[in-house]
């Protein structure tokens, strides 16, 4: 792809947020070039998270308006800025809320995903380089979201989140490992690491509990027990390899010790997808003594505080939490796409929904209904 455009302000549709909890409004936007060390990419899929919810209702956090939301996309390269040398135009590319500056301590970490420089920041609404916004209406600046604002049919990112992918893999299934999807997967795949045949939990069946579902079918877990609250969670995890279900609210006894009655003395692997405190007190005590691992991955309240007794601790359990999966994005996430391709990963059954980009608001009615698991946007470039 040649890109005539190169170097020019592009003018395009954009969902813009104008104010917080008010429909999206799609408007002609300016987008400036990318500057150093950013890439400008036209988006073609673009999917909705929780988190673009819960910050466009910006209820408990700072307001950010007006701004560009988005942080689940597929798309391609237009142009690069000055210093990128690791993509061009006509790459295709996930996008990502953190990124890999590959300098830092973290990056050169084996262990670590939490980048210095690119790590997620939920406040900002500018690019790191100059402090700006590459997006403007009529000469006024309108904000980022997480580095990334894929609700707009071009977007400038900083090379460091984007993942240069196979073009052969559909932008319109891959689109949703930019986030959720990659969070639960990882969290199974890559922190609690059941080995064959071994019994897992999984804490909270939405999008992220029900790819780290799918991340203990992938390992070949015998059991996969779901805890969730809400009863109609359980027939669609049927499909994600979740074989019991368990509804605390079925009981009187704390859920920790139901599932070691079902497990004779605990799972050898949890993982907590809820974002609730109970549930990961829970997630954690449910382990078997000796071996059990337990991953927290829900982000919890500001004021929550997590207690349990040390000798859980002494008898050989194992408490861990998880960014993004662990995965780097720009090192990890091509594998996670060959997973797709070679038909390890289903992707197909987290898209419950589809829209076009001009009825994004739909995108956010069924969210806010807890109807389905992503919805895929289709840009009409
Ligand atoms: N750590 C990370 O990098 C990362 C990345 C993305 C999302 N997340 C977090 O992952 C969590 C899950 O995200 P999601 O999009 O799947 O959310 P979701 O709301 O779709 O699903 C959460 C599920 O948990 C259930 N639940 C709530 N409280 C429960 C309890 N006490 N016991 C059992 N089940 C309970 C709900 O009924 C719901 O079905 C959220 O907290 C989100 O913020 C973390
Ligand atoms: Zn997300
Ligand atoms: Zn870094």
């Amino acid at each position: 792809m040649s890109s005539n455009t190169a170097g020019q302000v592009i003018r395009c549709k954009a969902a813009v947020a104008w104010e917080a909890g008010k429909p999206l409004e799609i408007e002609e936007v300016e987008v400036a070039p990318p500057q150093k060390s950013e890439v400008r990419l036209k988006i073609l899929f673009t999917s909705l998270c929780h988190t673009d919810v819960y910050f466009w209702e910006a209820k408990g956090q700072t307001p950010l308006f007006p701004r560009i939301f988005g942080h689940e996309a597929g798309g391609i390269v237009e142009s690069v800025g000055e210093g990128v040398t690791d993509l061009k135009p006509g790459d295709h590319v996930l996008p990502v809320f953190t990124g890999e500056c590959q300098q830092c301590r973290h990056c050169k970490s084996e262990e670590s995903n939490m980048c210095d420089l690119l790590r997620i920041n939920t406040d900002r609404g500018v690019m790191i380089h100059d402090g700006q916004t590459r997006f403007s209406k009529d000469g006024k600046p309108i904000y980022h979201f997480v580095g990334t604002s894929t609700f707009s049919e071009y977007t400038v990112v900083h090379s460091g989140c984007v993942a240069k992918i196979d073009p052969q893999a559909p932008l319109d299934k891959v689109c949703v490992l930019s986030c959720g999807i990659s969070t639960g997967l990882g969290a199974t795949l890559n922190v609690a690491k059941p080995t064959k045949g071994s019994t897992v939990a999984i804490f909270g069946l939405g999008a992220v509990g029900l790819a780290a579902a799918e991340g203990a079918r992938i390992a070949g877990a015998s059991r996969v027990i779901g805890i969730d609250l809400n009863p109609s969670r359980f027939n669609d995890a049927k499909k994600f390899g979740v074989t019991e279900f368990v509804n605390p609210k079925d009981y009187d006894k704390p859920v920790q010790q139901v599932i070691a009655e079902m497990t004779d003395g605990g799972v050898d692997r949890s993982v907590e997808c809820t974002g609730n405190v109970n549930a990961m007190i829970s997630a954690f005590e449910c382990v078997h003594d000796g071996w059990g691992v337990a991953v927290l991955v829900g982000v919890p309240n500001k004021d929550d505080a997590f207690k349990t007794h040390p000798m859980n601790l002494l008898n050989e359990r194992t408490l861990k939490g998880t960014f993004f999966g662990n995965y780097k994005p720009k090192t990890d996430l091509p594998s996670v796409v060959g997973k797709y391709m070679n038909k390890e990963l289903e992707l197909e059954k987290f898209i419950t929904h589809q829209v076009p980009f001009s009825e994004i608001n739909k995108a956010f009615e069924y969210m806010l209904k807890g109807e389905g698991l992503r919805c895929m946007i289709t840009m009409e470039h």
